[in-house]
Order: C-alpha cells, then sequence, then structure tokens
C-alpha cells in the first residue's frame, strides 16, 4: 500500500516529477532481467540491448526533428545541463571565449553551473525578464560580444511556465555566430522542439517530467558540434565517446516509450484543465495569474498568488485535503531562499511568499480540478480571516 492510500490523493506537483506511466513500465520490464545485455557486448544479449538502445535514441531524435547519432543520454537533465557549459567552457579554454549569456530564471543546475564556471573565469550574463517572465530580444542581442560562447535559455519555465521564443532566439544566435543551448525538460512533449526549425546546438532532455522513468535524460548535440565539446565523463567511450558509462538500457527504453506516446491531444486536454483551474482560482477574490498567458504558457503549469495569505500555508491545508500543490520555490522546495524566477518577474517577498504553483498531468481528471475548486476557496478564506492584515 502506497503512502497515501488511505484517502484520496491528487497528485498536483508534475513540474517536480510525475508518476511513470503504466506503459512505460511495461515496455521497461524485459529489460531488467531477461533482456539485461551490456550494449557493448559482441554477443546476441549484449545486441539485444544495443538495438534496443539504438531504437530509443532514433525515436527521441525524431521528435526534435534531429538525426539519431546527435542524441547523447545522459543521468537526467542536470546533468546535460552541466555538461554543455562546462563541456564547451573547457573545450574552448585557449580562445578568448570565456562569456557565457543566460537568464534569471533558469533552473539551479544552470545557475550554479554558471557561478562554478565564474570561478574558473568565465563570466556571466544573466538576462532580465518582463513580468510575464519573457527575455527581451533586443538586449539578448545587445550581450552579445566576441567573446560569447554560447546562449543558454530555458525553453518552457519549471515556476511559472513561461514559454520563450526558440526560433527568435536562435534566429540571432545563428547571426552573430554563437552556440544555442536550450533547457527543455519542463517544456518537451508539450511545446515544440524542433532543432532545425530553432536553429539549436544543445538541447537538455528529460524522461521523469514525461511519465518516464527517473534518472535518465539526453542532450542533444548538433553533429558538427561534437567534436567542440569536452566530455565530463571519460571513460570506454560509450555515448559516440562523448559519455562514458555502461548504458542505462531499461531507462532509455523507458523515456522513449515517454516520448511515443506523448500526443497532441494530452496537451489539448491539460490546456483545457489548465484554463478551468486558472479562470476558477482567479475567482477568488485578491488573486494574481504569475507567468505567462495561454499559447505561451506551458499547458499543465499554474502559479498563483493570494494576497495576504502564505503560500506555504495553503499547500499545507491542501496537502491536509489531500492535494499535492508546491510553493513558489518549486523544484527547490527544499531550500527558504525566495524563489529567484518569481523575484525575477518583479515579485517582492510578501508576493513570493503568498504564491503557489499547481501542475497538472495528462492524468489529472477534471473531477480532480473541481475537487480543487471546491476545497481552495475554502482555505482562503479561512486563512484570510486567520491573517492579520485584511484586505
Ligand atoms: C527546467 C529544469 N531543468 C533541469 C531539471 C533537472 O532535471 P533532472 O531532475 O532530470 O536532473 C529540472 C527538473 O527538476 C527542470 O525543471
Amino acid at each position: 500500500m502506497g503512502l497515501f492510500s488511505a484517502r484520496k490523493l491528487i497528485y498536483l506537483d508534475n513540474a517536480a516529477t510525475t508518476p511513470v506511466d503504466p506503459e512505460v513500465v511495461k515496455a521497461m520490464l524485459p529489460y531488467f532481467s531477461e533482456r539485461f545485455g551490456n550494449a557493448s557486448s559482441q554477443h546476441l544479449v549484449g545486441q539485444e540491448a544495443k538495438r534496443a538502445l539504438e531504437e530509443s535514441r532514433e525515436i527521441i531524435a525524431k521528435s526534435i526533428n534531429a538525426k539519431r547519432d546527435e542524441i547523447i543520454f545522459t543521468s537526467g537533465g542536470t546533468e546535460a545541463n552541466n555538461f554543455t557549459l562546462k563541456g564547451l567552457f573547457f573545450a574552448n579554454q585557449d580562445k578568448d571565449k570565456k562569456h557565457i549569456i543566460t537568464t534569471k530564471i533558469e533552473h539551479d543546475c544552470i545557475l550554479n553551473s554558471c557561478k562554478w564556471l565564474e570561478s574558473q573565469g568565465a563570466k556571466i550574463t544573466y538576462l532580465n525578464v518582463d513580468n510575464e517572465g519573457f527575455i527581451n530580444l533586443k538586449e539578448l542581442e545587445d550581450a552579445i560580444t566576441p567573446q560569447t560562447l554560447v546562449v543558454s535559455i530555458i525553453h518552457g519555465n519549471n515556476e511559472i511556465g513561461t514559454i520563450q521564443d526558440l526560433a527568435a532566439i536562435g534566429k540571432i544566435c545563428k547571426e552573430k555566430k554563437v552556440y544555442f543551448h536550450t533547457d527543455a525538460c519542463q517544456s518537451y512533449t508539450k511545446a515544440e522542439i524542433d532543432v532545425k526549425k530553432q536553429n539549436l546546438d544543445f538541447v537538455t532532455l528529460n524522461s521523469h517530467k514525461i511519465h518516464g522513468p527517473k534518472g535518465v535524460g539526453a542532450l542533444y548535440i548538433k553533429k558538427e558540434n561534437q567534436d567542440k565539446i569536452t566530455p565530463l565523463l571519460h571513460g570506454g567511450g560509450h555515448e559516440f565517446g562523448l559519455r562514458s558509462t555502461t548504458e542505462n538500457i531499461p531507462g532509455v527504453v523507458g523515456f522513449a516509450k515517454a516520448v511515443k506516446i506523448a500526443s497532441n491531444s494530452n496537451i489539448k486536454y491539460m490546456n483545457k484543465l489548465r484554463n478551468k483551474l486558472i479562470e476558477g482560482i482567479l475567482n477568488i477574490p485578491s488573486t494574481n495569474l504569475n507567468g505567462a498567458k495561454d499559447d505561451t504558457r506551458l499547458c499543465n503549469n499554474i502559479n498563483v498568488r493570494f494576497n495576504n495569505i502564505e503560500g506555504e500555508a495553503i499547500g499545507g491545508y491542501l496537502d491536509s485535503y489531500g492535494i499535492s500543490t508546491s510553493t513558489g520555490s518549486a523544484c527547490s522546495s527544499h531550500s527558504l531562499e525566495k524563489s529567484h524566477v518569481l523575484t525575477a518577474i518583479g515579485l517582492g517577498a510578501i508576493e513570493i511568499n503568498s504564491s503557489i504553483r499547481i501542475s497538472i498531468s495528462k492524468f489529472t481528471k477534471e473531477e480532480d480540478i473541481d475537487y480543487v475548486l471546491e476545497v481552495l476557496p475554502k482555505v482562503v478564506e479561512k486563512l484570510r480571516k486567520m491573517s492579520p492584515i485584511k484586505l
């Protein structure tokens, strides 16, 4: 029995992670003990594993309009992001290319990689965003100098769901001849990623946000750039010599299955539920939406603030009703620091503290949304009555 099996559980923290789809589990199972081979072995068992690895690579490549040999499997999004920034920086140490451009709303694995690279001599520009979380293209263009090595910009934001215009950014990077990387962990299978149309050089993808297993991700590296990046893991030369270690075949097979079964109808469905939830919440007095609207917002993301009450308190009450959500600091909610993303869109400490993130998935039911919309106004009313600040 699961931890919460005694009561109804409505899991609305899918931006943190998603339940693995039963179809994905089914696809993975044979690769644990029947087809357990090492993909580097020459015998039949090894070759079976190799075939599964390459078929999975092909599925992921196709989904972003890339070629099979441009996908490098990793342990997740964190590793792929670290690999891009550190790998490019080290490969270019002898050149005057120590400038990296990113944004103030990246995931911590980009921001902390940048921070560490600063200690190694890198110069980092952190682009501002507007009050919906969009970068300014002119600011990006002006920030690029002859020393700029790479522009790394998150696609769909993990806290506020804002989707950046990759094609417009890619056009600038191409014109200015700098590498373009995007962290697409949250947007993968939810918004279009086309490495050719959007002129992408590097793309970070992961599996556990899309109903695949944890501990698997991928980095797209354009073929012509593969000898221009230093690997982080040296060893037996796996993954075209770019990431050594015996491949995680069950994980990779599960990842590919999750990609294969993701569909446009899932996006449509999530959009409908997201809109219903946003509309219902904004009917509660003194509430505001954080982040972008409509098609420029991820179909599964809702981030709202409730004046004069603590997001933590709302989250705690919702949890007692069996509804799992997350406070503003999202993926790093173990940290007590105030959300750097909400800060970047111009919110003050009180507004940040009164924000919560609700993230749905294809498994969220309309009745779950109805239940939230039944419970939430009562929770808000109760907390507002307790609040010393009156509206
Ligand atoms: C935007 C973004 N980038 C990177 C990551 C890290 O991915 P992983 O958990 O696979 O290391 C996450 C998830 O936490 C994320 O939301």
